[in-house]
């Protein structure tokens, strides 16, 4: 790995820190980095400001003049009501070069940032660590690209895909490890998911309970057309829980990741239009046999038309059980 892809990739890294919690805006990180020192670093904070930029060229000061800035989306062309354009704090701080791993699709920027830079004499690379810069804002990318948050759906099952027993019992169908990395993946939601039958069955808390992150719960959100509003009674209601009346409803969630925890009706709604990006199946060495399966029907016909949708992204050992990651091939 050359110096500048492993400042980037540190970069990229950081971006993550923002991520669940930056939404409208992307979850970005940059780097001020002087003589090959990283003097200063930053990432877009909660609610999207400050950006990322602001954050790293207020912590280095007078060091970010002649310094080299390591930045994974292109810097922000627009002024906004809540802050300065970066690409214009950029200048203004005496950067003399940025380096930046993507170009911003938001129309407001698409390319402006970075000719804005050039225009002011500051050197610009582009595509350092790109591959990882759109897998760190895959939510924020998606909001761009389609116009909704990226959904990704959660099961717990077992060896032969059931997600409960007959009677709908289903805690735990997961060990320890398995569950201690679903909740991670609920800190970095914005929204979590769940339908009615869910809340009903299991009156689930949908919080984040990992030590140092409980601040991380996202917000709480139940798919119902018929509920008039959630009960008091959820574990979640002092969370400002959202209540979605339909899947247009959570499609428009101006949010970059959306969790869904379940059901089976939940997910075969989603599945069948086509509106998963990524299933996280953690799979337990545990055969069930007669119970519920983790979808019903999605609308398939022919067994053809299955094939091809989905790609086996990750899978890996979470104490006696597997996480298999699959992303949605578009
Ligand atoms: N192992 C796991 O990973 C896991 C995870 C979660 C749940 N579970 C289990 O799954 C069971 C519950 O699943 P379930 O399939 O019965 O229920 P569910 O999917 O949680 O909820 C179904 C309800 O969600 C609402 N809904 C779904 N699609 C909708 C749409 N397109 N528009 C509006 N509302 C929509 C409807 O509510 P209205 O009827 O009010 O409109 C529907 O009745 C429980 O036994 C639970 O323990 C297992």
């Amino acid at each position: 790995m050359s110096e500048a892809a492993r400042l980037m990739d540190a970069a990229i890294r950081l971006s993550l820190r923002g991520l669940g919690r930056t939404a409208p805006n992307p979850n970005v990180g940059c780097l001020v980095v002087r003589n090959g020192r990283i003097v200063a670093r930053g990432w877009t904070q909660p609610g999207g400001r400050p950006h990322a930029e602001m954050m790293a060229l207020e912590a280095a000061g007078a060091a970010a003049r002649g310094a080299e800035l390591y930045v994974s989306l292109e810097p922000c062309a627009h002024v906004s009501p809540r802050g300065p354009a970066c690409a214009d704090l950029i200048v203004a701080s005496g950067v003399s070069a940025v380096h930046i791993a993507m170009r911003d699709p938001d129309p407001r920027t698409d390319g402006q940032g970075a000719a804005r830079l050039g225009s002011a004499g500051v050197a610009v690379t582009l595509g350092t660590g790109e591959a990882a810069a759109r897998q760190a804002m895959a939510g924020f990318l998606s909001r761009i690209a389609l116009g909704r948050p990226r959904i990704t759906l959660k099961l717990a099952m077992s060896i032969d895909g059931r997600v409960s027993m007959p009677g709908g019992e289903s805690q735990w169908i997961t060990g320890p490890e398995a569950r201690a990395h679903a909740h991670l993946q609920r800190a970095l939601a914005d929204v979590i998911v769940i339908g009615r039958g869910t809340l009903e069955a299991d009156d689930p808390s949908l919080d984040v309970r990992l030590p140092g992150l409980e601040d991380r719960s996202p917000r709480p959100a139940v798919l119902s057309a018929t509920l008039d509003a959630i009960p008091a009674s959820a574990k979640f209601a002092d969370r400002d829980p959202l209540l979605l009346a339909s899947v247009d409803d959570l499609c428009g969630l101006a949010v970059n990741d959306v969790l869904v925890e379940g059901g089976a009706a939940t997910a075969s709604t989603l599945l069948a239009a086509d509106l998963i990006d990524r299933m996280l199946v953690y799979r337990a060495p545990v055969v069930i046999g007669d119970g519920a399966p983790g979808a019903g029907r999605i609308g398939l016909e022919r067994l053809a038309d299955a094939h091809g949708r989905w790609r086996l992204a990750e899978t890996r050992a979470l104490g006696n059980d597997r996480l298999e990651v699959y992303a949605r091939t578009r």
